[in-house]
């Protein structure tokens, strides 16, 4: 009772994680156009502030402490299954493009603009892919 609970808070932080991830760099893509200084500037920053530092910061931070406890669950010996190696690079990808996004707003709010509309666009689905390898590892549990 008590793992499966903690398997489905875990799935819920990474909705809430996924959602921010997808959504920051559209913010972004639009940012991009808004003249430094001008209302709508002023706008996308309060957004983006608010998306990074109300959902996705607390919801990556949910993610990881939740997927630890679910690992001290199920023994240290399942971070050597392969599902979990290959699931846990993905994390590590999703972390490093989390804080990559956290960088980029802050530029972006010192009205630096260093990206193009055309990169925050295609960028956009880096963190999908790696879900799909994360979800599809974790519930094939290949190699064990
Ligand atoms: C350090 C980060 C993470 C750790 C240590 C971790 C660890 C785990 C563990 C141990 C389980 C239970 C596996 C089982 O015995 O059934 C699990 C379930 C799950 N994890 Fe993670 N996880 C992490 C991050 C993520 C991320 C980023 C995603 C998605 C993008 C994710 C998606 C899932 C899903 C969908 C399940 C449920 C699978 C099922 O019930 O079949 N996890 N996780």
């Amino acid at each position: 009772m008590m793992f499966n609970l903690l398997r489905g808070l875990h799935i819920l932080a990474v909705i809430a994680w996924m959602a921010g991830l997808l959504y920051l760099p559209r913010l972004f893509a639009y940012h991009t156009r808004a003249a430094v200084g001008s209302e709508m500037d002023e706008t996308f920053k309060t957004m983006e502030a608010k998306l990074l530092g109300i959902i996705m910061n607390p919801a990556m931070i949910a993610v990881l402490v939740l997927g630890a406890a679910l690992v001290w669950f199920d023994g240290p010996q399942v971070l050597k299954a392969p599902w979990m190696v290959t699931k846990l690079a993905g994390v590590i990808f999703l972390v490093f493009w989390h804080s990559y996004l956290a960088a980029a707003r802050k530029r972006l709010a010192a009205g630096r603009r260093e990206r193009t509309e055309r990169f925050w666009r295609m960028t956009n689905e880096l963190p999908f892919l790696a879900a799909v390898v994360i979800v599809l590892s974790v519930t094939t549990k290949f190699g064990r």
